[in-house]
């Protein structure tokens, strides 16, 4: 076969997920011809898939040696050295890919998400002004200057550039979730649904907005899927720190500031961070815990806790599940912030911690909250994809789990929309 058909071949085979098949071509087609820079490219993205960042690097450096002035290929590196944190390297890589194509749109609306999460607001509006002055209908820039108008508040304008992703005619692949919030909160409660509709009918098995569906709809839900948080979170992690920070999040603050004065006498034994997240947590209740072990569902996340190097253990794992595998009895303190607003029945969680708390030992966590008097119950889904609880449902339930609750404190979490979302604070402690 000639070489140009026996790498489309093998680019046909990576569009339809057959993997193996795609990198067995990719490697043919370099055996017979190691600077084909097609396949260089195409094979470091699928390399870079597979998790093998550092043969997808040399490979794409050595296609730029061989085209300089190839746009696509720097942004590609650029990709991969954002996605590995290595953010100079990526911010040279996107700025040498306009340099070289100044109308090379990936890499200038790339080059704003960068600029954003520096904190550098009105210069990433700017660049993605440029990305969309290029190529108005830019699915990416739409969506992520919709993401960072949403973030200030702006939600007539973010709904705006949300939309504007349609405008292809065609489904753009792009998490919808924001644009469904958006719209709900500005009460257009329908596009919301029909948005939402698409994205789920399109992909079956995309559990993010199957998830959201259900949320808007607001149907009954014990917790959400294992799919869709590991989905979810995944995708988050990279940008989780920077979205928190700009939404003034102040869970982890307020909780270590409850686990740090409870341990002023001495560290506990072993506490345990459930959904640790990126580990925002970790640095502030180091020092209050001999043994600080982190559980999350999400890989990417924990990948983030990882390099703080303040975690003892990190364990990719589903709470509850987790909880029915700690030895009994064994753990002096548990945590979950900002955690319980993906489960709507709090009752497995804290049999859960019944069984794997010490006697008097403490659970602290944060929910978001709604009033004891709400016609929904004490737990009920929101249009975020989030749960709330109510301060009864939570003393009831902790109570028939033999929990016993202490203070249940109202708190400001974070901004949503810019507006304060309420919550509340508590601590219980296990019973015998
Ligand atoms: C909003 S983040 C909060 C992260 C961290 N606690 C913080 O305050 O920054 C929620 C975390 O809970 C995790 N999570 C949600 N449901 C979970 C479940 N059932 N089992 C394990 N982790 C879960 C998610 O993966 C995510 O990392």
């Amino acid at each position: 076969m000639e070489i140009s058909n026996e790498l489309q071949t093998a680019i046909d085979h990576h569009r339809h997920g057959r993997i193996d098949r795609a990198r067995e071509g990719y490697d043919a087609v370099l055996t017979a011809e190691p600077d084909n820079v097609h396949a260089l490219s195409v094979s470091a993205i699928l390399l870079s898939q597979l998790g093998d960042d550092n043969t997808a690097i040399k490979r794409l450096q050595r296609a730029i040696e061989l085209e300089p002035r190839n746009a696509s290929l720097h942004n590609n590196l650029g990709n991969i050295f954002r996605r590995r944190d290595r953010e100079e390297e990526a911010f040279e890589a996107y700025r040498t890919a306009i340099l070289a194509d100044p109308q090379h749109v990936d890499s200038i609306c790339n080059l704003a998400v960068m600029v954003r999460a520096r904190g550098a607001i009105d210069d990433a509006l700017a660049i993605f002004g440029q990305a969309l002055a290029v190529d108005p209908d830019h699915v990416e820039s739409n969506h992520n200057l919709g993401v960072t108008l949403s973030l200030l508040g702006r939600n007539e304008e973010a709904a705006d550039c949300f939309e504007r992703c349609y405008s292809g005619g065609r489904l753009p692949v792009v998490d919808p979730s924001w644009h469904a919030q958006t719209l709900d909160h500005l009460g257009r409660h329908q596009r919301a649904v029909e948005i939402l509709e698409a994205h789920a009918a399109a992909r079956p098995d995309d559990a993010v907005a199957k998830h959201y569906l259900a949320a808007i709809r607001g149907e009954r839900l014990q917790r959400a899927s294992n799919a869709y948080v590991r989905e979810h979170f995944d995708v988050f992690a990279q940008n989780f720190d920077e979205v928190l920070a700009r939404l003034k999040y102040k869970g982890p603050e307020i909780v270590a500031g409850i686990v740090n004065e409870m341990c002023e006498r001495g560290p506990a034994g072993m506490l345990y961070d459930l959904g640790c997240g990126t580990g925002l947590l970790g640095p502030r209740i180091r020092q209050s815990a001999k043994v600080l072990i982190g559980v999350d569902l999400s890989p990417r996340m924990l990948e983030r806790a990882g390099r703080r190097k303040v975690y003892d253990e990190l364990i990719v794992c589903e709470i509850t599940d987790a909880l029915t595998q700690i030895p009994q009895h064994s753990v002096d303190m548990a945590v979950a912030v900002d955690t319980l607003i993906y489960f709507g029945d709090l009752a497995p969680i804290f049999a859960g911690l019944h069984r794997s708390l010490k006697t008097g030992g403490a659970f602290i966590a944060t929910v978001e909250s709604h009033a004891d008097d709400d016609p929904a119950g004490g737990s009920k889904i929101l249009p975020s994809g989030r749960f709330s609880h109510s301060a009864a449902y939570i003393r009831e339930t902790a109570a028939a789990n033999g929990l016993k609750p202490h203070a249940l404190l109202p708190i400001e979490l974070r901004l949503e929309h810019g507006e304060p979302v309420t919550g509340l604070v508590f601590m219980l402690e296990n019973l015998a």
